[in-house]
């Protein structure tokens, strides 16, 4: 049951989320100009997600930056003994859920990353669950009590090997869902083991529901 728990946690949907649309507070060029000091807040909507593969991969996941400064994402990401993600990070494995980063001083037990917990369809992003240290995806995981796990100096990214538990999402699960995300343009020819994974998925994603979920008397 808990197995299946954490499944379907990362399953759910698998459709998924993405993209870093640039909101209203990122600084313009002409905002540059004038030496803007970073923004003390960041404003994130459903408009901030889109299609997961638009976002940059690095190894497993995607990362982007809300304040456009991606290659600074992109090098906390590829440091080899961990780093302090920049302001703006989102960090995404699945389309449903992702971590962005906020400037200092938005939560300190979460090291000012947000969690959220996407929906998404065809042209469309909703968030479901968004906040601090309580959220909890819908089946049941609080995302601050397994992020917390990875070690200090990896900035509460899980990956594989960061001291998080495992989750039974494996790599080829995880990209078949992100070449599934809906919002994205369909991708022709999933490979063989993809698809097999994404059959695995759903086969888990039904046991899970009918243990879950009561059937809803109509
Ligand atoms: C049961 C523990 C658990 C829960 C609950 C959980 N995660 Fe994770 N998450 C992990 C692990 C472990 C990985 C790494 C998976 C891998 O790469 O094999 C991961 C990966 C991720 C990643 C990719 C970056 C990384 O840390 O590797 C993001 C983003 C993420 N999770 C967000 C969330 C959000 C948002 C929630 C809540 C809505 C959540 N997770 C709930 C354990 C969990």
């Amino acid at each position: 049951m808990r197995f299946n728990n954490l499944i379907a946690a990362f399953v759910a949907g698998a459709t998924l989320v993405a993209c870093a649309a640039a909101g209203p507070e990122q600084p313009s060029m002409q905002a540059a100009a004038t030496a803007a000091p970073a923004p003390k807040t960041l404003t994130i909507t459903e408009a901030s997600f889109s299609c997961i593969r638009d976002l940059k991969p690095v190894r497993g996941f995607y990362v982007g930056n809300l304040l456009g400064d991606v290659d600074a994402t992109i090098a906390a990401a590829n440091a080899a003994d961990g780093a302090v993600y920049p302001p703006g990070s989102v960090v995404q494995l699945v389309p449903t859920e992702a971590m962005v980063k906020h400037p200092a001083g938005y939560n300190a037990a979460t090291k000012d990353w947000e969690f959220f917990e996407l929906d998404v369809q065809p042209g469309a992003t909703k968030i479901r669950v968004r906040g601090a240290t309580d959220v909890v995806n819908q089946f049941g995981g609080n995302c601050l009590t397994c992020h917390a796990q990875a070690e200090a100096k990896w900035d509460m990214i899980c990956e594989q090997g960061h001291g998080c538990a495992p989750i039974p999402v494996t790599p080829t699960m995880a990209k078949a869902i992100q070449n599934t995300d809906p919002r994205c343009a369909k991708m022709d020819n999933l490979p063989a083991d993809q698809v097999a994974a994404l059959q695995q998925l759903a086969m888990f994603r039904a046991a899970a529901a009918a243990r879950a979920a009561p059937p809803a008397g109509n």
